[in-house]
């Protein structure tokens, strides 16, 4: 039986009532292409109609086409068009690249799914029934313990339980941060220019002013960071979104003495700190300053984006602040939040990142070397860490667009680095390496290598 709630007239009779109902469900959307009906035995039992009636209501819907009727497989809602002003506005289905070198997301293909399985079942057959309850607004306390030791001993972080809150992605915690921060009075933002164009504008949306501050080859400018009158910056130290850069040692000690002399909050998003090459890994900035940074991670490249994991380590002052604002609507299923804190503590998130760190940096070093052989005049920078590059063009940023139409035409994915940009600089590619499942990487580096080809050496 499929529930169905529809609105009868009863001064319409009741086949024409109920055939009334039904359209004005198709046409308003409510009831989607190919959704059940009930059967009429079961509708007519539930409104105390005759079947009769429900089966002549179904069948003058079926004939005007509102419904179709299978045989053996019940009746459904039939894709009737929408006027477009009505339909939701959804993000196109991105297109599937042969050669997929966008930046953003891990190799989905590579998701530990029987790992992640036996974590899920192992959280909800050792679990009471308090896990399938609101829980904590912070989120699961096992699983504030697993990232707390975790981001402590992988990312040299200062983390206590009980000042670490999960949220759905780290964009939902940024979201929330800002508010809480403008809730506190503190409206100024400053973020890094290049940085990704939608961390801004949530913090714009969330009532915040925003300053950019320039990033050069040491990361973010401190020094024109303290020409703002920003309370709080957000950085991605490890490894600058999308340059690469790291922030260097003493602009490191530079940014903390900023925040301590003015009361500023240092935001680290370490997106993708878990992710080095070549160097010993660089630890969380937060290490240095506890009381002045939120160190936000997620798990969104260490896992997979769909998984929407994300945790802030924060400093004392603002756990009340963040948690208020987050009260009742910040919260991830308790049950996935169990099965990450199991998923950690048995160490199989460490092992994964064993896994791919030598996976990506395979990939990593296949793009540089086909780049240097085949097209030397692009030069990959902030490839020490992370899942992407960055390839700076000369020229104007029409190039980017040249090249990027050439690069749809061979289905080969990668983002321009202008639109990361606010003010004007010089234009670039993104390329990332981490998409591609594992078997269609090579083939991926194929495409790759015809797009390179048939680049004039000017577009470096
Ligand atoms: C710069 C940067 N920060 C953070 C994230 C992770 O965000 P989320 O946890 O919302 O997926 C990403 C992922 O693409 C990123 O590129």
């Amino acid at each position: 039986m499929f529930d169905l709630l529809i609105d009868l007239d009863p001064s319409r009779g009741r086949q024409a009532g109920l055939e009334d109902a039904l359209r004005r469900g198709v046409t308003s959307g409510q009831l989607t292409a190919g959704a059940r009906l009930p059967s009429t035995r079961a509708l007519a039992k539930e409104l105390g109609y005759a079947r009769a009636t429900v089966v002549a209501a179904y069948e003058q819907l079926v004939a005007e086409g509102f419904l179709v009727a299978a045989h053996g497989a019940g009746t459904s809602i039939a894709a009737v068009p929408r006027a477009p002003a009505d339909r939701p506005r959804v993000d196109r289905p991105p297109r599937r690249y042969l050669g997929d070198f966008r930046p953003g997301e891990p190799d989905r293909s590579s998701f530990p799914r029987s790992e992640w399985m036996s974590s899920l079942r192992r959280a909800l057959s050792a679990s009471g029934d308090d896990l399938l309850g609101y829980g904590d607004p912070r989120g699961l306390e096992e699983l504030r313990h697993a990232l707390a030791a975790y981001v402590g001993r992988a990312r040299g972080v200062v983390a206590n339980p009980e000042r670490i809150v999960v949220f759905g992605g780290f964009a939902n915690a940024l979201a929330v941060l800002a508010e809480a921060l403008r809730g506190l009075e503190r409206h100024m933002i400053a973020v890094e220019d290049p940085a990704l164009p939608f961390h801004p504008e949530l913090c714009r949306r969330a009532g915040m002013d925003i300053e950019r501050v320039p990033v050069d080859a040491e990361g973010v400018r401190v020094d024109v960071l303290a020409q703002t009158s920003a309370a709080a910056v957000l950085v991605t130290p490890a490894h600058q979104y999308p340059l690469g850069v790291a922030l260097a040692a003493r602009r490191r000690t530079a940014l903390v003495a900023w925040a301590r002399s003015t009361d500023g909050w240092i935001i680290e998003d370490d997106y993708d700190g878990e992710f080095r090459y070549d160097r010993q890994p660089i630890g969380a900035v937060q290490g240095l300053a506890p009381e002045r940074v939120v160190y936000g991670g997620t798990a969104s490249k260490s896992l997979a984006a769909g998984v929407h994991l994300a945790w802030l380590v924060l400093p004392q002052a603002l756990v009340e602040p963040v948690v208020e604002t987050a009260r009742w609507r910040a919260a991830v299923s308790t049950i996935e939040q169990a099965a990450f804190a199991d998923f950690i503590t048995r160490g199989r998130l460490d092992r994964h990142l064993r896994q791919m760190r030598a996976v990506y940096r395979r990939r990593r070093d296949a793009v540089i070397a086909l780049l240097r052989a085949q097209a030397p005049w692009l030069t990959m920078t902030g490839i020490a860490a992370g899942l992407h590059g960055t390839v700076e063009l000369s020229g104007p940023v029409s190039r980017e667009a040249e090249i990027l139409r050439v690069a749809e035409a061979h289905s080969v994915g990668m983002h321009p680095l202008s639109v990361h940009r606010h003010a004007p600089g010089p234009p670039g590619l993104v390329i990332g390496y981490s998409r591609p499942a594992g078997h269609e990487f090579t083939s991926a580096l194929e495409r790759l290598g015809q797009l390179v080809s048939v680049l004039p050496p000017s577009s470096g």
